[in-house]
């Protein structure tokens, strides 16, 4: 086989056959593809589509390019959840922990924050000494023990996505439906989980802005990973303003924890509800999604959901002080309000605009090699719809220096809009897929 005629191949507008997908999967991740090849495959993708099959075919070429975790030998269902990434989404941390504590294996796999979004293992970190970077050895003994284990991606997972990923993103391909959802459930499916719950968001702080690619997206990996023989949910959730209040790694931290004891974000436990409802009746653990709620609402009202997070917490070597008493998580020098310049109701919350005060801050990453300051970051007291008068806070923010808490603010400010007229609150949930 020649790269150069799948390339032309493709870029008449032909599909690809099962065998040249698996072949040029299997010689890029090897090294004996040179990039501009591939670049040039990629860009034939971009603009001429892959249908289903396709699709399929290299999801499942990138899947088995690497390490596929096997985790039969442990005896429960086990349950990996993802989120096309947003602002201030700290739903892992708490829906780890909840679900797990009704009795399905929590065994998630996660990533770090890249741009205007966060990531959870960043987050975790804020939890002195958490320690995200386990072996899959260890990663299995604490599936077993606790029914819950979080991990970061090795390297030897997906690799063809890994070098994919990088070269779409400087090639102008990422923006392709079929590419993403592989390169998304490569990940998933390679983490060995037999149900995956997937939260595509939707709108100004996420990938995916438009309601309709949200769907289509959320659709076609639903349909992979079924093809690929696991139980698949998805939601497509509201990500026009951040999750809850808090945006930010240590304060996100705290704001789940409070949403894990019973009180937090409605929001973060609507969310954490739907999705953990999901994963219970797929997981056979209740008859329905009326059941489901009620087992995770108790779970939250008695104690048991913390009491899981803290175990997971130790068992992983976080300190669990930190997790007891919050005002031990890193917490910046500098807390000061945003006033708000004018009086009435807000209309608008550019959600990438928020996430990237974060950045601004210090919280986020411009690049996968920057440090972040785990301390700093948002709270936000006023979303949309919410009243507000002139010189009431609109949010808090939490800064290391006087310089990029000036930076934040301004562009914090020009994040807003206001109206004399109250909008309606925008909907969290807009779909299921079941
Ligand atoms: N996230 C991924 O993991 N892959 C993509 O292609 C886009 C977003």
């Amino acid at each position: 086989m020649r790269m150069y005629d799948l390339i032309v191949k493709k870029r008449n507008g032909e599909a690809l056959t099962k065998e040249e997908i698996y072949w040029f999967i299997e010689k890029y991740t090897a090294g004996e593809i040179p990039d501009y090849q591939v670049s040039a495959l990629m860009m034939a993708i971009y603009f001429r589509g892959m249908d289903n099959r396709e699709t399929l075919d290299l999801t499942m070429a990138m899947t088995y390019s690497g390490d596929v975790m096997d985790l039969s030998e442990i005896n429960a269902v086990k349950v990996d959840k993802h989120s096309t990434g947003g602002v201030g989404d700290k739903t892992s941390l708490m829906l780890a922990p909840l679900v797990s504590s009704c009795g399905v294996c929590m065994a998630k796999m996660s990533g770090r924050g890249l741009g205007h979004t966060g990531g959870t293992i960043d987050k975790l970190e804020a939890i002195p000494g958490f320690n995200t970077q386990i072996e899959t050895e260890v990663f299995k003994e604490l599936l077993e023990k606790n029914g819950i284990a979080l991990m970061g991606q090795t390297l030897r997972l997906a690799p063809a996505d890994k070098k994919l990923y990088a070269l779409r993103d400087v090639t102008g391909t990422v923006e392709n439906m079929s590419l993403i959802a592989s390169s998304i459930m490569s990940k998933k499916l390679a983490a060995g989980a037999d149900i995956i719950v997937l939260d595509v968001k939707t709108g100004s702080g996420a990938f995916m802005k438009e309601y309709k690619d949200s769907l289509e997206l959320a659709t076609i990996m639903r349909w992979l990973g079924n093809n690929a023989g696991r139980k698949v949910a998805a939601v497509i959730s509201d990500m026009n303003q951040p999750l809850g209040s808090a945006v930010g790694n240590a304060l996100e931290v705290k704001e789940a924890i409070e949403t894990l004891k019973g009180g937090g974000s409605e929001q973060l436990r609507e969310l954490c509800i739907t999705l953990g409802s999901l994963i219970l009746t797929l997981a056979g653990k209740a008859a329905n999604e009326d059941e489901a709620k009620k087992l995770l609402d108790e779970a939250i009202e008695s104690g048991r959901a913390f009491e899981k997070f803290k175990d997971f917490v130790r068992a992983q070597g976080g300190d669990v002080r930190a997790v007891e008493d919050t005002s031990l998580l890193p917490l910046a020098p500098i807390i000061e309000p945003v006033a708000s310049p004018v009086s009435g109701y807000v209309s608008l919350l550019k959600c990438d605009e928020v996430g990237m005060c974060s950045l601004v801050l210090g919280g986020g990453r411009a690049k996968k090699e920057d440090d972040i300051d785990l301390s700093v970051g948002l709270m936000i007291e006023k979303k949309i719809s919410d009243r507000v008068e002139k010189g009431e806070p609109l949010a808090y923010i939490h800064a290391a220096d006087k310089e990029r808490l000036e930076e934040a603010r301004e562009r914090l400010l020009a994040a807003y809009g206001f109206s004399d007229v109250q909008p309606e609150k925008p909907v969290l949930i807009k779909e299921i897929l079941n």
